[in-house]
Order: structure tokens, then sequence, then C-alpha cells
């Protein structure tokens, strides 16, 4: 059986990154520039300095990619690319490179979204199996997505407000951290204690929605209020305490959904996924289901990475979901 090799782009948001993988669960090179440090004096990320960014690394990434990886063009099957959701500016970069290199080389271009290839990331600690349940959790997203099948997305749940990880970092910046503060707080919650108490919002509602801005406003009240008062504040407390009310919310919804969907696996990815916190809460969840497997995308793998994005285009290629020249940056992209 031939391989099949995709050189995979992802320029969505502040990483440029340009991968090579083989049949959809190898990795033979996966090359991300970051861009995080032009971004931290701003406190988030600024679309213009993102595309500025990605037009100045992604013929590195290519090079680097393909070098790494010991391939020519010769050896490319097809080329994928994020096409949405994202930045509009970023995500244009990517897909004119893709674009570019499928017409030169006559290559097939697979157009990806890029939650569906957070979703695959997973595809690379265990093979993912059908019906399946995701938990989607990232800087711009957090959603239940229910798979009864291979290519078929269904969001179940997702949140009302603010996203798992956005959250985390409007948090973490009032504890004065650098921009994305999710591993800071992560980090800083291993060795705290949930004292505070802060509210789990929706966590009995009878749907698999999220809100995370009314628990946002919480902490930003405590601390505000600890700050006039002169309080000194326990911050590894205040971290843990964040986190365990962001993780029983997301635990519980999971849990609910896969009381109710019949399904092989819980796959948990998205750049939140990294949580160590969460992750530990899955793993305790998923002892109660008998017959459900927990597939975590690795934690190198969950921030935002070409070489899920060639995952995701190796079932693309597989369905012959091809785009023409015509492809265009979709940011408000849905499944
Ligand atoms: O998926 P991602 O790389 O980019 C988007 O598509 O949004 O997710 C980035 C988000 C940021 O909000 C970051 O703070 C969060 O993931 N994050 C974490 C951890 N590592 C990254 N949040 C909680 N705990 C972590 N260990
Ligand atoms: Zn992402």
């Amino acid at each position: 059986k031939k391989e099949t090799i995709i050189l995979a782009f992802e320029s969505s948001c502040d990483e440029t990154s340009v991968a090579v993988v083989k049949n959809g669960n190898e990795i033979l090179s996966n090359i991300v520039a970051t861009q995080i440090k032009s971004h931290q004096r701003f406190g988030g990320v600024v679309p213009e300095v993102a595309s500025r960014h990605h037009i100045e690394q992604i013929n590195y990434c290519i090079e680097d990619a393909m070098k790494e990886a010991q391939v020519t063009f010769e050896d490319i099957s097809a080329v994928a690319v994020t096409f949405g959701p994202g930045l509009v500016g970023a995500l244009l970069v990517g897909v004119a490179a893709a674009k570019a290199i499928a017409f030169a080389h006559n290559l097939p271009l697979i157009p990806v979204n890029h939650m569906a290839g957070h979703i695959y990331a997973a595809n690379f600690a265990s093979e993912i199996k059908f019906p399946a349940l995701a938990l989607l959790v990232s800087g711009g997203h957090t959603e239940l997505v229910y798979m009864p099948k291979e290519n078929v997305f269904q969001i179940i749940g997702e949140t009302r407000d603010d996203a798992a990880g956005e959250a985390f970092d409007k948090v973490g910046r009032v504890m004065g951290m650098k921009y994305p503060a999710g591993k800071e707080i992560d980090q800083l919650a291993a060795s705290g204690k949930d004292t505070f108490n802060f509210p789990r919002a929706m966590e009995k509602e009878d749907n698999y929605d999220f809100s995370f801005s009314g628990l946002k406003s919480a902490f930003i009240n405590t601390v505000h209020h600890a700050s006039q008062v002169g309080e000194e504040l326990n911050k590894a407390d205040l971290a843990a305490s964040f986190e365990q009310s962001v993780v029983d919310v997301l635990s519980a919804k999971t849990k609910k959904a896969l009381q109710n969907f019949n399904v092989k696996q819980l796959i948990l990815a998205g750049g939140v996924a990294a949580n160590q916190g969460l992750r530990k809460q899955l793993d305790i969840d998923l002892a109660e289901f008998d017959n459900i497997e927990l597939v975590k995308a690795p934690l190198n793998l969950c921030g935002d990475n070409a070489a899920m994005i060639g995952a995701a285009g190796y079932v693309g290629y597989k369905h012959q979901n091809f785009a023409d020249m015509s492809l265009n940056a979709e940011p408000s992209l849905e499944f």
C-alpha cells in the first residue's frame, strides 16, 4: 500500500506551523514558529502583527519541515491547510502558501477546519474510533462535539460567553501574568487548594453548555476587593480555586454527555487540554465508564500546530474532500 504524505499548514492565530505527516498518524516533522513574545507586550494577539510574522516565517517553516522530514515535493501526496476559524489575515498567509504549492506541484488541496485539527491531534496518541465525543477546549472555543462517524461533527454544547482558555488568560492578566497565562496558572494551582469556592456556572443545568464569564468576574472582584482592603491573598490557592471551578463544570457536562451518547471514546483536545488538573479529573471520571476509552491529545500537540492539520487532512484526503484555487480564509468557519 502506497504511503500518503501530507504537507500541512497552520496559521490561524499566533503560531506559524508547517508539518509533514505520514498516513495521518506519523509525524515526520512539525515546525512551530511561535510569535507569543511579540504579542505579550500588548497582553493578547494583535492581528496585524500576527499576519506580518506569518509572512516572514512561512517560507522558512516550509523549508525546515521538508528538510527535517527528508522529503521532496515528489514525495508529497497532498497539501492540507487550516482555512478557518481564526484571524482572517493570519489564515490568508497559510491558505496562500498552500495554494501556491498545490498549484505549482499539481497536488490536491485539502481544506481543514482548525477545530477538527485539534480533535485529530488525539490520533497521534491513539487511533480515533467512532462514535466518539470530543471535549474541545481552546483559547477561542469550548465545545462538546459528538462524532457519530468519521468526518461528521455535531456540536451538542458550547460556551455561551468566554472560552475556557480565554478565562485562564483574563484571570492570569489580573494576577500579573504574561499572555497566555493558562500554563502558569496550571503550575501555580498544583501547589494550592480550592479555598475560595468560586461559582460553577450552569453545572446543574440540563444541557451541555458552559459559561465562564461569571467565574471571571467573581475572581476579579475577589482580587480587587482584597487589594482595596489591603489583604494579601494566597496566589496558589487563587489559581487552584479558579482552575477547580473550570474543571468541575467541564467534567460535569462531559459526564452528562457520556451518559446520554453511546460512544467508544472521549477525546480531550485544544490548548486547554494541556491542563494537568483537567487531565487528572477526566482520568478519574472515565474510570466510572466501563467501555469508554479516554484519548488525550499528546501534551506537545494540544496547542496550535500543523501536525494536527496533517492528521485531519488525511481524513479529508481519504474522503477526497478537495478544494480548488478559489479556496479562501473563513474566519468564522463552523463545523
Ligand atoms: O488551542 P490553542 O493553542 O489556541 C486556540 O486555538 O485558541 O489554545 C490556547 C489556549 C490559551 O488560552 C492558553 O492559556 C491555554 O490554551 N492553555 C492552557 C494551558 N496551556 C495552554 N490553559 C490551561 N492550562 C494549561 N496548561
Ligand atoms: Zn487552536
